[in-house]
């Protein structure tokens, strides 16, 4: 099977300088390409900027931006049969990029933000990937409700929730707890350990989910 695997941050640049970007590490993305490539399956990793190396029989493609991200996704639509977007996207960028440093020319500055394009949303249209297709929900409160509710609003297979702002798990750290909420209705809990090991169990999840759904016309 070919998988597209979304990984890291974004870096939405303000001038040649300056990017608004989040803790992401990208070692959950990373860990999940790494389980599917040992599983035999062909993987892309689309990774924003992380200090990570790639894992083996993996490809590597590299971007900075959201805007950057969302076209090496939509080029990956006629290859992949799965996709897998664990990259924490900007979900607002600078409205105006300046191409000059800008300078401290006053106590206080004032950024305009647009919305950055998301990935995840479009997946089904306008981009029609048809394929299985896993999004993430960082979630601070109600992460089972907030997470379903994600998982119509944006026709995925499978949503991988993570409650986010407790110490010890989600962004930037070692470990992760999870939820996984299927299209089906399956609810499996991931309790706290390894990144590697929630990329395991996550992936050996999805293999059997893809078994069991039939694929869309
Ligand atoms: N995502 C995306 N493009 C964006 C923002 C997020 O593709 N511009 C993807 C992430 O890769 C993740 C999923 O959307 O798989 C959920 O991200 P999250 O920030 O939890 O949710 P949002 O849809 O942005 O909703 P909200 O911030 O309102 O909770």
């Amino acid at each position: 099977m070919n998988v597209a695997v979304t990984a890291g941050p974004t870096r939405e640049a303000i001038d040649p300088v300056r990017f608004l970007s989040n803790r992401s590490s990208g070692r959950m993305g990373f860990a999940i390409a790494e389980t599917a490539a040992r599983q035999g399956h062909s993987v892309r990793l689309i990774a924003g900027p992380v200090t990570l190396q790639t894992p083996p029989f993996v490809e590597r493609i590299d971007v900075e931006s959201a805007e950057d991200m969302y076209r090496a996704v939509a080029a990956a639509v006629p290859w992949a049969q799965a996709m897998i977007l664990a990259a924490a996207v900007a979900d607002f960028r600078p409205a105006a990029y300046s191409p000059l440093k800008t300078p401290k020319d006053s106590s206080s500055r004032t950024l305009l933000l647009e919305p950055a394009p998301d990935i995840l949303g479009s997946l089904r249209h306008p981009l029609g990937f048809s394929g299985f297709l896993a999004g993430f929900a960082a979630e601070t409160h109600d992460l089972e409700e907030h997470a379903r509710k994600k998982l119509l609003a944006k026709d995925c297979d499978l949503i991988v929730a993570n409650e986010v702002g407790k110490p010890g798990a989600g962004f930037d750290s070692p470990d992760n707890a999870v939820l996984l909420l299927f299209r089906s209705g399956r609810i499996l809990p991931l309790p706290l350990a390894s990144k590697t090991s929630i990329a395991a169990s996550l992936w050996q999840a999805v293999e059997e989910a893809i078994t069991q759904v039939p694929s869309r016309p």
